[in-house]
């Protein structure tokens, strides 16, 4: 495993660090200050997601983000980005009905945010789209297990690809994803068998949410990780602080300073 330092962070620079063994670290960002922090902090990847949907807006479900709204988001966080390579997720409806449809959407998000690429949920139902997109120049990320855009026709968020025929499909998708030259594949809460085959079959890097350990880079929602969100708790997730305590602690002090005339003292005004 080399020790390299990364500039900005290419599509290349992600194969190079596949071949040589450096695990990718990927979270997902909505907005200017976050992007700043985690930017900062030295992630590879940054994930504008469409889980801005839930996390951002309160939805149950992606299905509600807008085109408009990704952009908005994406532009807010490509301005707090130096270094890591911003992703932005086509969403839900602005890809799926035809090729030129699905350009129009990844162009827009290229021109008006000023990302990176493009990520999109699916295998071979939207090959023609992703064909279309990269011939444009535009960078595809692939994504594919449980594809929350789908989550009506899943019905239920449990692990994907657990059946012989449904795992063959997938790692079939992700070789197709790969040929057609995706730069890279997000899999999501699949058995950490499957992402191991996956990863060794194909060139371009794999990104595990929930897949286990054998892929070559991990994605979490940053909000999950840093405990602002407190009812999602599935066994993938790990949170390394939490944020809601902190932050209700200080707010609870805020209040109490006000009401108890501690705020603002005499340094604290004009
Ligand atoms: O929208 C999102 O946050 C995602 C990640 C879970 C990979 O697609």
């Amino acid at each position: 495993m080399s020790n390299k330092e990364y500039k900005r962070v290419t599509t290349h620079t992600l194969l190079e660090m596949k071949q040589s063994g450096d695990k990718i670290s990927m979270l997902t960002c909505y907005d200017y200050s976050m992007a700043k922090i985690i930017d900062y902090s030295g992630i590879d990847i940054i994930l504008v997601g469409d889980s801005a949907s839930n996390v951002m807006a309160g939805h149950e479900t992606t299905l509600p983000i807008t085109l408009d709204q990704m952009i908005y988001h994406a532009s807010s966080v490509v301005r707090g980005v130096k270094r890591a390579l911003v992703v932005v997720d086509l969403p839900f409806g602005s890809y799926q009905s035809d090729p030129n449809e699905a350009l129009r959407s990844a162009i827009r998000i290229m021109k008006e945010s000023g990302a990176h690429a493009v990520k999109m949920e699916g295998g071979s139902e939207i090959k023609d789209s992703i064909i279309k997109i990269l011939n444009a120049g535009i960078p595809v990320m692939g994504h594919l297990g449980l594809t929350p855009q789908s989550i009506y026709k899943f019905g239920t968020y449990t692990v994907r690809a657990k059946e012989n025929e449904e795992a063959k499909r997938l790692i079939e998708d992700a070789k197709l994803l790969d040929n057609l030259g995706c730069f890279g594949i997000v899999l999501e809460k699949i058995p950490a068998a499957v992402s191991k085959k996956v990863t060794n079959a194909i060139s371009s890097p794999v990104i595990g949410i929930g897949a286990g350990s054998n892929v070559d880079g991990q994605v979490l929602v940053t909000h999950d990780l840093v405990g602002l969100s407190t009812e999602f708790n599935p066994r993938f997730l790990r949170r390394y602080v939490d944020l809601n305590d902190i932050m209700s602690k200080a707010i609870k002090s805020y209040i109490k300073d006000v009401k108890s005339l501690n705020f603002p003292n005499k340094k604290e005004q004009y």
